[in-house]
Protein backbone atom coordinates (compact mmCIF):
# COMPACT_ATOMS: atom_id res chain seq x y z
CA UNK A 1 0.00 0.00 0.00
CA UNK A 2 2.12 3.06 -1.01
CA UNK A 3 -0.18 6.27 -0.09
CA UNK A 4 -0.88 5.97 3.61
CA UNK A 5 -2.06 9.63 3.70
CA UNK A 6 -6.05 9.47 4.47
CA UNK A 7 -6.25 6.12 5.37
CA UNK A 8 -6.88 4.36 8.94
CA UNK A 9 -4.19 2.26 10.67
CA UNK A 10 -5.81 -0.34 13.50
CA UNK A 11 -3.04 -1.52 15.80
CA UNK A 12 -2.81 -3.95 19.11
CA UNK A 13 -0.55 -2.93 21.92
CA UNK A 14 -0.28 0.49 20.76
CA UNK A 15 -0.01 1.52 24.38
CA UNK A 16 3.48 0.88 24.40
CA UNK A 17 7.13 0.09 22.17
CA UNK A 18 6.53 -0.71 18.95
CA UNK A 19 3.09 -0.45 19.03
CA UNK A 20 3.15 3.05 20.42
CA UNK A 21 6.00 4.06 18.05
CA UNK A 22 3.91 2.61 15.15
CA UNK A 23 0.99 5.02 16.40
CA UNK A 24 2.90 7.94 16.39
CA UNK A 25 4.82 7.11 12.53
CA UNK A 26 1.19 6.37 11.05
CA UNK A 27 -0.10 9.43 12.77
CA UNK A 28 2.61 11.57 11.39
CA UNK A 29 2.19 9.82 7.89
CA UNK A 30 -1.11 11.54 8.13
CA UNK A 31 -3.79 8.13 9.02
CA UNK A 32 -6.44 8.12 11.37
CA UNK A 33 -5.74 5.82 13.93
CA UNK A 34 -7.56 2.86 16.31
CA UNK A 35 -5.35 2.33 19.20
CA UNK A 36 -5.65 -0.48 21.78
CA UNK A 37 -3.94 -2.20 24.94
CA UNK A 38 -4.67 -3.92 27.44
CA UNK A 39 -3.59 -1.04 29.96
CA UNK A 40 -5.55 2.03 29.80
CA UNK A 41 -3.37 4.44 30.98
CA UNK A 42 -0.59 3.68 29.16
CA UNK A 43 -2.92 3.72 25.84
CA UNK A 44 -4.40 7.12 26.70
CA UNK A 45 -0.99 8.56 27.20
CA UNK A 46 -0.10 7.52 23.98
CA UNK A 47 -3.52 8.88 22.49
CA UNK A 48 -3.22 12.37 24.42
CA UNK A 49 -0.01 12.93 22.49
CA UNK A 50 -1.16 11.98 18.82
CA UNK A 51 -4.36 14.14 19.88
CA UNK A 52 -2.38 16.72 20.95
CA UNK A 53 -0.87 17.15 17.50
CA UNK A 54 -4.21 16.90 16.35
CA UNK A 55 -4.30 13.73 14.94
CA UNK A 56 -7.14 11.70 14.47
CA UNK A 57 -7.37 8.46 16.96
CA UNK A 58 -9.83 6.53 18.66
CA UNK A 59 -8.70 3.76 21.34
CA UNK A 60 -10.37 0.72 22.88
CA UNK A 61 -9.24 -1.02 25.94
CA UNK A 62 -8.90 -4.84 25.16
CA UNK A 63 -7.37 -7.99 25.80
CA UNK A 64 -6.18 -9.63 22.48
CA UNK A 65 -7.37 -12.83 24.20
CA UNK A 66 -11.03 -12.33 23.71
CA UNK A 67 -12.37 -12.46 20.10
CA UNK A 68 -15.06 -10.70 20.74
CA UNK A 69 -13.30 -7.11 21.86
CA UNK A 70 -11.34 -7.76 18.28
CA UNK A 71 -14.85 -7.57 16.23
CA UNK A 72 -15.44 -4.62 18.94
CA UNK A 73 -12.31 -3.13 17.84
CA UNK A 74 -13.74 -3.32 14.38
CA UNK A 75 -16.88 -2.27 15.19
CA UNK A 76 -15.27 1.14 16.39
CA UNK A 77 -12.74 1.23 13.54
CA UNK A 78 -15.78 0.96 10.84
CA UNK A 79 -18.17 3.25 12.72
CA UNK A 80 -15.65 5.92 13.16
CA UNK A 81 -13.38 6.13 10.07
CA UNK A 82 -15.54 3.64 7.45
CA UNK A 83 -12.27 1.15 7.33
CA UNK A 84 -9.11 0.15 8.03
CA UNK A 85 -6.32 0.08 5.23
CA UNK A 86 -3.83 -1.08 8.09
CA UNK A 87 -4.32 -3.51 10.84
CA UNK A 88 -1.12 -4.32 12.84
CA UNK A 89 -1.52 -7.33 14.96
CA UNK A 90 1.16 -6.51 17.46
CA UNK A 91 0.26 -6.80 20.98
CA UNK A 92 2.77 -9.75 22.98
CA UNK A 93 4.42 -10.84 25.73
CA UNK A 94 7.12 -13.15 26.51
CA UNK A 95 8.25 -15.51 29.46
CA UNK A 96 11.75 -16.49 29.50
CA UNK A 97 11.76 -19.68 31.12
CA UNK A 98 13.62 -23.48 30.02
CA UNK A 99 11.45 -25.49 27.81
CA UNK A 100 11.52 -28.26 30.66
CA UNK A 101 10.52 -26.13 32.83
CA UNK A 102 7.37 -24.52 31.02
CA UNK A 103 4.20 -24.89 33.16
CA UNK A 104 0.90 -25.21 31.01
CA UNK A 105 -0.30 -21.69 32.80
CA UNK A 106 3.01 -20.66 30.64
CA UNK A 107 2.22 -21.65 27.52
CA UNK A 108 -1.11 -21.09 27.41
CA UNK A 109 -0.88 -17.15 28.38
CA UNK A 110 1.65 -16.73 25.64
CA UNK A 111 0.13 -18.67 23.09
CA UNK A 112 -3.17 -17.21 23.99
CA UNK A 113 -1.60 -13.49 23.95
CA UNK A 114 0.74 -13.30 20.72
CA UNK A 115 -0.57 -16.70 18.41
CA UNK A 116 -4.60 -16.63 19.26
CA UNK A 117 -4.56 -12.57 19.71
CA UNK A 118 -2.87 -12.82 16.06
CA UNK A 119 -6.01 -15.16 15.01
CA UNK A 120 -8.54 -13.09 16.74
CA UNK A 121 -7.17 -9.67 14.73
CA UNK A 122 -7.77 -11.51 11.31
CA UNK A 123 -10.77 -12.85 12.27
CA UNK A 124 -12.67 -9.90 12.92
CA UNK A 125 -10.73 -7.49 10.12
CA UNK A 126 -9.83 -9.75 7.01
CA UNK A 127 -13.60 -10.33 6.29
CA UNK A 128 -14.24 -6.29 6.17
CA UNK A 129 -11.36 -5.64 4.41
CA UNK A 130 -11.61 -7.93 1.76
CA UNK A 131 -15.39 -5.98 1.05
CA UNK A 132 -13.98 -2.21 1.24
CA UNK A 133 -12.58 -0.79 -2.14
CA UNK A 134 -8.86 -0.37 -3.14
CA UNK A 135 -5.35 -1.24 -1.39
CA UNK A 136 -4.97 -2.44 2.45
CA UNK A 137 -2.04 -4.33 4.51
CA UNK A 138 -2.41 -6.50 7.45
CA UNK A 139 1.22 -6.29 9.65
CA UNK A 140 1.94 -9.26 12.28
CA UNK A 141 4.60 -8.45 14.56
CA UNK A 142 6.45 -12.08 14.81
CA UNK A 143 10.36 -11.73 16.22
CA UNK A 144 13.60 -12.78 15.03
CA UNK A 145 12.69 -15.84 17.04
CA UNK A 146 10.11 -16.64 14.22
CA UNK A 147 12.31 -17.74 11.98
CA UNK A 148 15.24 -18.79 14.61
CA UNK A 149 14.37 -20.35 17.88
CA UNK A 150 17.65 -19.91 19.98
CA UNK A 151 17.37 -23.35 21.77
CA UNK A 152 18.21 -23.59 25.11
CA UNK A 153 17.56 -19.67 25.49
CA UNK A 154 14.49 -19.92 27.61
CA UNK A 155 12.69 -18.90 24.64
CA UNK A 156 10.42 -21.75 23.34
CA UNK A 157 7.07 -21.00 24.35
CA UNK A 158 7.97 -17.15 22.37
CA UNK A 159 9.62 -18.72 19.53
CA UNK A 160 6.55 -21.48 18.97
CA UNK A 161 4.54 -18.49 19.03
CA UNK A 162 6.45 -16.64 16.46
CA UNK A 163 7.26 -19.32 14.22
CA UNK A 164 2.98 -19.79 13.99
CA UNK A 165 2.87 -16.09 13.26
CA UNK A 166 5.02 -16.18 10.57
CA UNK A 167 3.23 -19.30 8.74
CA UNK A 168 -0.36 -16.96 8.99
CA UNK A 169 1.55 -14.54 7.22
CA UNK A 170 3.09 -16.10 4.84
CA UNK A 171 -0.02 -18.15 4.17
CA UNK A 172 -2.19 -14.95 4.24
CA UNK A 173 0.12 -12.94 1.73
CA UNK A 174 -1.23 -15.52 -1.08
CA UNK A 175 -4.56 -15.31 0.15
CA UNK A 176 -5.11 -11.94 0.15
CA UNK A 177 -3.37 -10.87 -3.26
CA UNK A 178 -6.27 -11.45 -5.42
CA UNK A 179 -7.93 -8.69 -2.67
CA UNK A 180 -4.87 -5.77 -2.81
CA UNK A 181 -4.26 -6.67 0.41
CA UNK A 182 -0.64 -6.66 1.19
CA UNK A 183 1.11 -8.95 4.14
CA UNK A 184 4.10 -8.44 6.03
CA UNK A 185 5.36 -10.06 8.96
CA UNK A 186 7.95 -8.48 11.31
CA UNK A 187 10.61 -10.12 12.52
CA UNK A 188 12.83 -7.97 15.35
CA UNK A 189 15.77 -8.53 17.28
CA UNK A 190 16.20 -6.58 20.45
CA UNK A 191 14.48 -3.01 20.32
CA UNK A 192 14.14 -0.91 23.53
CA UNK A 193 10.59 -1.61 25.17
CA UNK A 194 9.13 -2.84 28.26
CA UNK A 195 8.69 -6.61 26.90
CA UNK A 196 10.97 -8.09 29.27
CA UNK A 197 8.23 -6.75 31.86
CA UNK A 198 5.31 -8.45 30.18
CA UNK A 199 4.85 -10.26 33.66
CA UNK A 200 3.27 -7.46 34.09
CA UNK A 201 -0.11 -7.98 32.21
CA UNK A 202 -0.02 -11.63 32.83
CA UNK A 203 -3.58 -12.42 34.09
CA UNK A 204 -3.61 -13.87 37.68
CA UNK A 205 -5.55 -17.07 36.26
CA UNK A 206 -1.94 -18.04 34.62
CA UNK A 207 0.18 -17.36 37.75
CA UNK A 208 1.09 -20.05 40.26
CA UNK A 209 4.36 -18.44 41.36
CA UNK A 210 7.09 -19.92 39.44
CA UNK A 211 6.83 -16.64 37.19
CA UNK A 212 10.32 -15.93 36.10
CA UNK A 213 11.71 -12.00 37.40
CA UNK A 214 11.31 -9.23 34.91
CA UNK A 215 14.48 -8.11 33.57
CA UNK A 216 14.90 -4.24 33.90
CA UNK A 217 15.40 -3.34 30.22
CA UNK A 218 16.15 -5.42 26.66
CA UNK A 219 19.73 -4.65 27.30
CA UNK A 220 19.69 -6.71 30.56
CA UNK A 221 18.03 -9.25 28.41
CA UNK A 222 20.51 -9.72 25.41
CA UNK A 223 23.38 -9.59 27.81
CA UNK A 224 21.35 -12.83 30.02
CA UNK A 225 21.09 -14.70 26.69
CA UNK A 226 25.02 -13.94 25.97
CA UNK A 227 24.39 -12.33 22.83
CA UNK A 228 25.83 -8.88 21.69
CA UNK A 229 23.37 -6.58 18.95
CA UNK A 230 22.33 -3.61 18.67
CA UNK A 231 19.16 -2.81 20.11
CA UNK A 232 17.05 -0.69 18.47
CA UNK A 233 14.72 2.04 19.19
CA UNK A 234 10.86 1.26 18.74
CA UNK A 235 10.93 4.01 16.35
CA UNK A 236 13.28 2.91 14.31
CA UNK A 237 11.36 -0.48 13.49
CA UNK A 238 8.46 1.53 13.11
CA UNK A 239 9.94 3.10 10.56
CA UNK A 240 11.37 0.52 8.89
CA UNK A 241 7.28 -1.18 9.62
CA UNK A 242 5.94 1.60 7.09
CA UNK A 243 8.88 1.45 4.56
CA UNK A 244 8.13 -2.40 4.17
CA UNK A 245 4.01 -1.37 4.16
CA UNK A 246 4.72 1.14 1.24
CA UNK A 247 7.40 -1.68 -0.47
CA UNK A 248 4.83 -4.38 0.32
CA UNK A 249 8.06 -6.85 1.65
CA UNK A 250 6.78 -10.04 3.17
CA UNK A 251 9.58 -10.43 5.79
CA UNK A 252 10.43 -7.22 7.36
CA UNK A 253 14.07 -7.59 8.96
CA UNK A 254 15.50 -5.04 11.30
CA UNK A 255 18.78 -6.48 12.57
CA UNK A 256 20.78 -7.97 9.40
CA UNK A 257 23.14 -9.91 11.84
CA UNK A 258 20.97 -12.58 12.55
CA UNK A 259 21.75 -13.54 8.58
CA UNK A 260 24.16 -16.20 9.71
CA UNK A 261 22.14 -17.84 12.80
CA UNK A 262 18.75 -17.99 9.73
CA UNK A 263 21.36 -19.48 7.16
CA UNK A 264 22.51 -22.36 9.87
CA UNK A 265 19.14 -23.34 10.37
CA UNK A 266 18.25 -23.50 7.14
CA UNK A 267 21.59 -25.41 6.16
CA UNK A 268 20.41 -27.71 8.82
CA UNK A 269 17.84 -28.65 7.34
CA UNK A 270 18.59 -29.14 3.60
CA UNK A 271 21.72 -31.22 5.04
CA UNK A 272 18.33 -33.47 6.67
CA UNK A 273 17.07 -33.36 3.04
CA UNK A 274 20.25 -34.61 1.31
CA UNK A 275 20.64 -37.58 4.02
CA UNK A 276 17.07 -38.62 2.60
CA UNK A 277 17.37 -38.16 -0.65
CA UNK A 278 20.76 -40.43 -0.11
CA UNK A 279 19.37 -43.06 1.82
CA UNK A 280 16.06 -42.90 -1.41
N1 LIG B 1 11.16 -5.61 22.07
C1 LIG B 1 11.75 -6.55 21.36
O1 LIG B 1 12.96 -6.76 21.45
C2 LIG B 1 10.93 -7.35 20.39
C3 LIG B 1 11.62 -8.15 19.48
C4 LIG B 1 10.89 -8.92 18.59
C5 LIG B 1 9.52 -8.86 18.61
N2 LIG B 1 8.87 -8.09 19.50
C6 LIG B 1 7.40 -8.09 19.47
O2 LIG B 1 6.93 -6.77 19.36
C7 LIG B 1 5.58 -6.72 19.82
C8 LIG B 1 5.40 -5.50 20.67
O3 LIG B 1 6.14 -5.67 21.88
P1 LIG B 1 7.09 -4.53 22.48
O4 LIG B 1 8.46 -5.03 22.38
O5 LIG B 1 6.73 -3.22 21.94
O6 LIG B 1 6.70 -4.68 24.04
P2 LIG B 1 5.89 -3.73 25.03
O7 LIG B 1 5.66 -4.54 26.26
O8 LIG B 1 6.58 -2.42 25.19
O9 LIG B 1 4.51 -3.50 24.26
C9 LIG B 1 3.57 -4.55 24.11
C10 LIG B 1 2.17 -3.98 24.32
O10 LIG B 1 1.23 -5.06 24.21
C11 LIG B 1 0.27 -4.92 25.26
N3 LIG B 1 -0.33 -6.20 25.58
C12 LIG B 1 0.22 -7.24 26.26
N4 LIG B 1 -0.67 -8.23 26.41
C13 LIG B 1 -1.82 -7.81 25.82
C14 LIG B 1 -3.09 -8.39 25.65
N5 LIG B 1 -3.37 -9.60 26.14
N6 LIG B 1 -4.03 -7.70 24.97
C15 LIG B 1 -3.75 -6.46 24.49
N7 LIG B 1 -2.57 -5.85 24.62
C16 LIG B 1 -1.62 -6.52 25.29
C17 LIG B 1 1.07 -4.35 26.42
O11 LIG B 1 0.24 -3.72 27.38
C18 LIG B 1 2.01 -3.39 25.73
O12 LIG B 1 1.46 -2.09 25.66
C19 LIG B 1 5.33 -8.05 20.53
O13 LIG B 1 4.57 -8.91 19.70
C20 LIG B 1 6.72 -8.60 20.72
O14 LIG B 1 6.74 -10.01 20.80
C21 LIG B 1 9.55 -7.32 20.39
Amino acid sequence: MKELQGRVAVITGAGSGIGAALAHACSEAGMSVVLSDVEPAALDGVADEIRGRAGNVETLVLDVRDPAALEALAERAYAAYGACHLLVNNAGVIVFKPAAKLTLADWDWVLSVNLHGVIHGIAAFVPRMRAQPGEAHIVNTASINGLISMGGSGLAAYAASKFAVVAIAESLRVELERDQIGVSVVCPGGVATRITQSERNRPAEFRDGSEPKPLPDMAAAVDELGRSERILSPGEVAGRILDAVRANELYVITHPDYLDEVRERHRAIEAAFERAISRA
